[in-house]
């Protein structure tokens, strides 16, 4: 038995900034014509749903309409991002408690045949928030429990950029240390695949024999001018073919007529549109 899998990632969806929303009904069309066993959203699902109420709660009654059951995960756009970044929408108690009132767990486990796929929340990492604490649990434990399937860990933010020995803090990957304690937490049995989002660029590699799956957006990419490439900027979404034997067929699929919206051009819609992604 194979289970197919579609994961989509930052949609950026508002009720008042609708500038992507064509991309969302579209995808939505497209979906509907073969829907997939399971839709996993790796993060932000929403414009400003850290600071706008009404984008969170907007973005999740757009993530109903989803014509197969899916589970998400936050982005620094829902709710917030790491303190050191020196940003305005630090990840916090309210932010996350916004979440879990919109959309409920930050975090999550699925089990299906052969595979055990896990979902986790790179917002609170390293913050000392209670969530980051009953995240880690439930990580320890799904692994302790898979039970010989196959592992699969999807998160808003990349591992790294390069290498998993990166040491350079910005915007883009999950931090160190707890990069280090993420890995870690995997033992001797290593997730099989990473799917991210965040980037707004495709990319599919494996640095240190992990390999590392970056979704493209739904919603925007960033030109050139204010994010250099370093996978490839298109719109499109990713299909994770899970099969019970533990292997797998992950791929990049170009739904038609999804736009190639490019945020350098809608400066209004994010105060530093450097780090919008
Ligand atoms: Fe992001
Ligand atoms: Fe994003």
């Amino acid at each position: 038995m194979t289970t197919r899998i579609l994961q989509i990632s930052d949609t950026h969806l508002s009720p008042v900034h609708t500038h992507f929303q064509s991309n969302y009904e579209r995808l939505l069309e497209w979906m509907a014509e073969s829907p997939p066993d399971l839709v996993i959203v790796t993060g932000d699902l929403s414009l400003d749903g850290a600071d706008q109420d009404a984008d969170l709660r907007f973005a999740a009654e757009q993530l109903a309409r989803l014509p197969a059951p899916w589970r998400a995960i936050p982005g620094n756009h829902d709710v917030g991002d790491y303190p050191v970044l020196g940003g305005h929408q630090p990840t916090d108690a309210t932010r996350m408690a916004r979440w879990r009132d919109v959309l409920g767990a930050d975090h999550f486990m699925e089990d299906v045949p052969g595979w055990r796929l896990i979902g986790l929340n790179t917002q609170t990492l390293g913050s000392g928030l209670p969530e980051e604490a009953a995240q880690d649990a439930a990580l320890h434990g799904a692994v302790a429990g898979a039970g010989g399937r196959a592992l699969a860990l999807f998160l808003h933010k990349p591992l790294c950029q390069h290498r998993l020995d990166d040491t350079v803090v910005d915007y883009w990957p999950v931090l160190q240390p707890a990069r280090d304690a993420l890995v870690a937490a995997f033992g001797a049995t290593p997730p099989r695949f990473v799917a991210s989002g965040h980037i707004h660029q495709w990319r599919d590699h494996a640095p240190d024999g992990l390999r590392q799956i970056w979704a493209p957006p739904v919603s925007f990419i960033v030109g050139e001018d204010r994010q250099p490439s370093i996978g490839s900027k298109l719109i499109g979404v990713v299909e994770h073919l899970l099969h019970e034997d533990g292997t797998h067929d992950s791929r990049l699929l170009l739904p038609e007529r999804l736009a190639l919206n490019d945020l350098s051009r809608l400066p209004q819609l994010y105060a530093r549109p450097a780090a919008a992604a």
